[in-house]
């Protein structure tokens, strides 16, 4: 099937408090990333009591035949401060990039990046060379390697088509204001063989962890959050966009009929985290 008709998922996207359509829901996921940019490690290494560590390695376990080829390209879509991008790095020889709207998360992940030599861009495509520092962003600052990053929104990538050879999003692809475009995207981007690994937040449904999630989730999760960054919104903003992100029988059904092969699911930590894994 065409990954243009793809079937629809029962939500069209991300839609913060108030967000008036698509184009203000994106905004204000914006802007909220960018004011908790600050706390945002901090805070997801409390949060998730130190899981996130576990799951960005999970991840790299799981994509290690693609890292291990030193002449593979891999995009970390939204990939805010960088720690999977940076994990994906040190797991294996590939050339990594990372993309994300949001400039000041993108600032932290350059700052946590190390430049190595002798790297090369991807090529190709119908659409302009892949990813430059536009002047003046947080591409051209800070310590890193600043042509591994892109300021970029994942519903319109400055990707040419079949760039790359493995495209992750870790707790990102929820963000999106249209889930569909972003699946559209991620194919339009990924080289036929190429793979995807979507991780995302999920509901757990264990007749004890279930409950005991969403009491940490709604009632614990957004005070702490709310106090530390100084956002209240922002972590009120977090389990609503986990209960209306599509369960993931519904993601990879999308993913199926959006022309991805081989579409499977791992459930992690008791049912909270899903794995979304397939290949163009
Ligand atoms: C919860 S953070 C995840 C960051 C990182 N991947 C991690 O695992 O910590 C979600 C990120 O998605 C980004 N994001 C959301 N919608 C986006 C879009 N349309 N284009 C690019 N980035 C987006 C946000 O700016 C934010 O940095």
């Amino acid at each position: 099937m065409s990954p243009l008709n793809s079937p629809r998922i029962s939500v069209p996207g991300a839609r913060p408090a108030g967000a008036r359509d698509e184009a203000d829901a994106a905004r204000r996921v914006r802007e909220m990333f960018s004011r908790i940019a600050p706390r945002y490690d901090l805070l997801n290494h409390l949060l998730s009591f130190q899981l996130d560590r576990l799951w960005r390695r999970r991840v790299v376990r799981r994509f290690h035949h693609i890292l291990s080829r030193p002449e593979a390209h891999i995009l970390d879509l939204c990939c805010g401060t960088g720690d999977l991008t940076l994990a994906l790095k040190r797991g294996g020889r590939a050339r990594v990039f990372g993309s994300d709207f949001a400039h000041p998360m993108l600032v932290r992940a350059l700052q946590k990046s190390t430049c190595e030599a002798g790297k090369r861009l991807p090529k190709g495509g119908s659409r302009s060379a892949a990813p430059t520092a536009p002047s003046g962003s947080a591409l051209a600052v800070g310590v890193g390697c600043p042509s591994d990053y892109a300021e970029a929104d994942a519903l319109q990538l400055p990707f040419p088509d079949a760039s790359f050879d493995l495209v992750t999003a870790a707790f990102g692809f929820r963000n999106l204001a249209n889930y569909q475009r972003g699946l559209r995207e991620i194919y339009r981007v990924l080289r036929p063989g190429g793979e995807v690994g979507i991780l995302e937040f999920t509901e757990p449904h264990g007749a004890l962890f279930g409950p005991l999630f969403r009491f940490y989730f709604t009632r614990i999760l957004p005070r702490l959050g709310g106090a530390i960054s100084g956002n209240a919104a922002a972590y009120s903003y977090l389990p609503s966009s986990v209960e209306s992100f599509p369960p993931p029988e519904e993601l990879a059904a999308a993913m199926s009929g959006g022309g991805f092969a081989d579409v499977r699911f791992e459930l992690w930590t008791g049912g909270s985290v899903a794995l979304h894994i397939a290949r163009r």
